[in-house]
């Protein structure tokens, strides 16, 4: 079955909730912030559809004054990973990025998180610094970036 990547919809919104509880213990997006996402953020949430699964997504947010875009989340359910989803989304928020002229995408991960790090490592991300006790849970963030 191969995966379908598109623009995520408010029917999606029941999925999007459920991945957001299976992906995340603290920190976790709300309704009302994945609605924003789709309808009136200055960004784009993209999922990867696998057969009638809504099997992950990413958000990617981008601003007015500064070239730089932000990638606010991105999260695959358990039983898809592994499989090149992660990587398909990070490849098309890259795309998306592109398409809106930003010279580069920064981003934050919890230092406790080696799944993500690696991903982001293996696309080009590099560690420029951390926030303390950035998570809910007083978990640090490192903060990484790629040049576009
Ligand atoms: C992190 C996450 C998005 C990775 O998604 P995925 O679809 O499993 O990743 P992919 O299969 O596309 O893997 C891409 C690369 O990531 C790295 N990677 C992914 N999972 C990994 C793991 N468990 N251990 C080590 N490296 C891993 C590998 O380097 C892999 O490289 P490859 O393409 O050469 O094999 C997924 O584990 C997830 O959703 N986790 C929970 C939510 C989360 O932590 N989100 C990130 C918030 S910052």
């Amino acid at each position: 079955m191969s995966t379908l990547f598109r623009l995520a919809l408010l029917e999606d919104l029941p999925e999007l909730l459920r991945l957001e509880e299976q992906c995340f213990s603290t920190d976790r997006l709300s309704r009302s912030s994945f609605r924003w996402m789709i309808e009136g953020a200055n960004g784009r949430l993209l999922v990867a559809q696998y057969g009638e699964e809504l099997a992950g997504y990413a958000v990617v947010l981008f601003h007015r004054s500064r070239s730089v875009a932000r990638l606010y989340s991105i999260a695959i359910g358990e039983r898809a990973r592994g499989k090149g989803l992660g990587r398909g989304l990070l490849e098309r928020v890259e795309a998306c990025a592109r398409e809106r002229k930003c010279t580069g995408l920064r981003l934050e991960v919890r230092v406790d998180n080696p799944a993500a790090i690696a991903l982001y490592e293996r696309h080009g991300y590099r560690k420029f610094g951390s926030i303390p006790a950035f998570y809910q849970d007083n978990i640090d963030a490192l903060r990484m970036n790629k040049s576009l």
